[in-house]
C-alpha cells in the first residue's frame, strides 16, 4: 500500500497548461492545512518573490526564483559573506544560470530545502508539506530528471552530492509524490500518457492523475431519444451538446482509468468566474487523500 498522499512531505503538481496544476495545488494545500499541517505551496510558474507568504492559518506560499535560490545555497553552504558576494557576483551568476539545468537544479534545490524536517535557512520554521505548482508537463519531466543528470554528468564534488541527495529524495516514494492533472480533451490525456512514459525512464511514478473539469452527465439513452425529438427547442438543443460533451468526456477518461485504474480521480468543473477560497474547499473535499 502506497502512502497517502497527504502523509508525503513533498507533492509536485504537474499537467498540460491552463488544466488547473494551480487550482489543484491550493485545493491540496487547503485541505492538508485545514487538518493542521503546516502548508507551503512553492510556485515555480511564477514570477513573484521568493518570500515566504501566509495565506491562511498554516498555508503558506511563495515562488521559487533560481537566482534567490543560488544566493541562498551559496550563502549557507560557502558562509556568510563570502557566499553573498559570491551570490550577488554577475559574471559567477552569469556563469551558473547559464549552465544547461542549473536554473532547474538550483530551483529544486530550494523546493527540497522546504521540504526538510531541519530547514537550512536560518531561523526558518519547517513545514509539514511542500506542495510544488510545477511548470507544465514536459517542462515538468525535464525538470524531476535534473537532478539525476547533475548527479551523473558531474559524479564527484558538491554539485554531484547535492544533486544525487535531491535526486534519491525524488524518487523515495514514502516521501515525494507526483499528481498530474489532466482535463477531458484528446490533447490533455495524449500529454498525460507520454508524461508518465517520460517519468518511468526515470523511475519516477506518477502518485495520481487528477481529471479535473469534468462537466456533469444528466440523461440516459431515453432522455436522449427524447431530447432529440424536441430539438427544434434551444433549451433541448443545449442539453443534447451538454450530453454529447459528456460522452466525450467519459472516453477521455476511459483512457485515463485503463491506464491509471485507482490512481485516477475526477473533479467537477465550476460554473464559476472565479474559483475563490469557497470552490477550492469545495474541490478538496472531492479529493480522496
Ligand atoms: N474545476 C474547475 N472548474 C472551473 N474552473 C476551473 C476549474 N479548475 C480550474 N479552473 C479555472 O481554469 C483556469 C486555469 O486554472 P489554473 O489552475 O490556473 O491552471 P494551470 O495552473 O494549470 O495553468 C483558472 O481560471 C481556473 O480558475
Ligand atoms: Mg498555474
Amino acid at each position: 500500500m502506497a502512502t497517502a498522499l497527504l502523509q508525503r512531505r513533498l507533492i509536485f503538481v504537474t499537467g498540460k497548461g491552463g488544466v488547473g496544476k494551480s487550482t489543484v495545488a491550493m485545493a491540496l494545500a487547503q485541505v492538508a492545512a485545514r487538518r493542521g499541517k503546516r502548508t507551503v505551496v512553492a510556485d515555480m510558474n511564477g514570477a513573484g518573490e521568493q518570500h515566504e507568504r501566509q495565506l491562511a492559518p498554516d498555508l503558506f506560499t511563495l515562488s521559487i526564483d533560481p537566482q534567490r535560490a543560488m544566493e541562498e545555497y551559496l550563502t549557507v553552504k560557502v558562509g556568510g559573506t563570502a557566499g553573498q558576494i559570491l551570490g550577488q557576483s554577475r559574471i559567477f551568476s552569469a556563469f551558473a544560470m547559464a549552465t544547461p539545468g542549473m536554473r532547474e537544479l538550483l530551483s529544486l534545490g530550494k523546493v527540497w530545502e522546504l521540504a526538510q524536517t531541519r530547514r537550512r535557512t536560518p531561523g526558518a520554521d519547517p513545514y509539514d508539506l511542500t506542495i510544488v505548482d510545477a511548470p507544465a508537463s514536459g517542462h515538468g519531466a525535464a525538470l524531476l530528471r535534473t537532478p539525476r543528470t547533475f548527479a551523473e554528468i558531474a559524479k564527484v564534488g558538491p554539485i554531484a552530492g547535492q544533486a544525487s541527495t535531491i535526486a534519491a529524495t525524488l524518487n523515495d516514494r514514502d516521501f515525494t509524490a507526483i499528481v498530474v492533472v489532466a482535463i477531458p480533451e484528446d490533447l490533455a490525456v495524449t500529454e498525460t500518457l507520454e508524461l508518465d512514459e517520460a517519468l518511468q525512464r526515470e523511475r519516477l511514478n506518477i502518485d495520481a492523475v487528477v481529471l479535473n473539469q469534468r462537466h456533469p452527465d444528466r440523461f440516459d439513452e431515453g432522455d436522449l431519444t427524447a431530447l432529440r425529438l424536441l430539438a427544434a427547442a434551444p433549451a433541448a438543443r443545449l442539453a443534447v451538446d451538454a450530453e454529447i460533451r459528456a460522452r466525450l468526456e467519459a472516453e477521455q477518461a476511459a483512457r485515463l482509468e485503463q491506464h491509471f485504474g485507482e490512481r485516477l480521480q475526477s473533479l467537477p468543473y465550476l460554473f464559476k468566474p472565479e474559483l475563490g477560497a469557497e470552490e477550492l474547499e469545495l474541490l478538496g473535499r472531492e479529493l480522496d487523500l
